[in-house]
């Protein structure tokens, strides 16, 4: 660019102001091309915005990635559990996981105070050891009965099943009502375990 052409007034004013034709400085406009091979790039490498996976797509992916790596814990082993319902370690850790976490509702006796009565034969929903298990990890949300889930380790779960099939026929002093329909099999004592096993 000559240096005659520089600061060279452009022979118009609108409203009194008038303007210089000066080219744009070299470095404003290394930066302006820049910008420009810098675009498909930006655009086609993985980031947030362009063709690359945004981060609602890398996300999903990585919850794919864990689920496939994690697959689901197996079912509920009911068998399992009435092999070592009686194992007085487990009884012993029941009881303490129940007066912990369950008397409150339950009495530490099991005789029921906001919840049910859990040494009878009534039972609301269903005694049998795996039914149990599920009324334990489900909860029974509308009627004020926690999930236990999240909060109880699988071990903590069966070994307080293990510790409330024990209540069953205690018959605590001023238990509550009976509620829901007997269901006798439901607590008939887990096979003993063979002498010496
Ligand atoms: C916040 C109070 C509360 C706590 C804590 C609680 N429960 Fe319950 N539980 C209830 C209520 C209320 C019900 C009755 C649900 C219904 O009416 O459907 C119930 C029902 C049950 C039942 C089903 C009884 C039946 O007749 O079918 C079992 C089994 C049970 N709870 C075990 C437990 C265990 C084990 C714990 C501790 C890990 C526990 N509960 C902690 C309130 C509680």
């Amino acid at each position: 660019m000559a240096k005659s052409d520089e600061d060279r007034l452009l022979d118009h004013s609108y409203d009194g102001i008038q303007e210089y034709d000066n080219p744009l400085p070299r470095w404003w406009l290394w930066i302006f091309y820049a910008t420009i091979v810098f675009v498909p790039i930006y655009y086609l490498v993985p980031g947030d915005i362009g063709a690359g996976k945004g981060m609602i797509a890398r996300y999903e992916a990585e919850v794919a990635a864990y689920k496939a790596s994690a697959p689901p814990p197996a079912a509920w082993d009911a068998a399992a559990f009435a092999a070592r319902a009686k194992d007085p370690a487990l009884l012993a850790s029941g009881k303490t996981v129940f007066e912990t976490n369950c008397a409150a509702c339950h009495r530490a006796d099991g005789g029921g105070l906001i919840g049910p009565n859990l040494t009878d034969d009534a039972w609301i929903h269903g005694g049998q050891p795996a039914q149990i298990h599920v009324t334990v990890t489900q909860g029974v949300l509308a009627k004020g009965m926690p999930s236990w889930e999240r909060l109880l380790k699988p071990e903590q779960v069966d070994a307080v099943i293990a510790y409330v099939l024990s209540l069953h026929g205690t018959n605590p002093k001023d238990g509550k009502a009976p509620e829901g329909t007997a269901d006798t099999t439901a607590v008939a004592a887990p096979a003993a375990p063979a002498p010496g096993a």
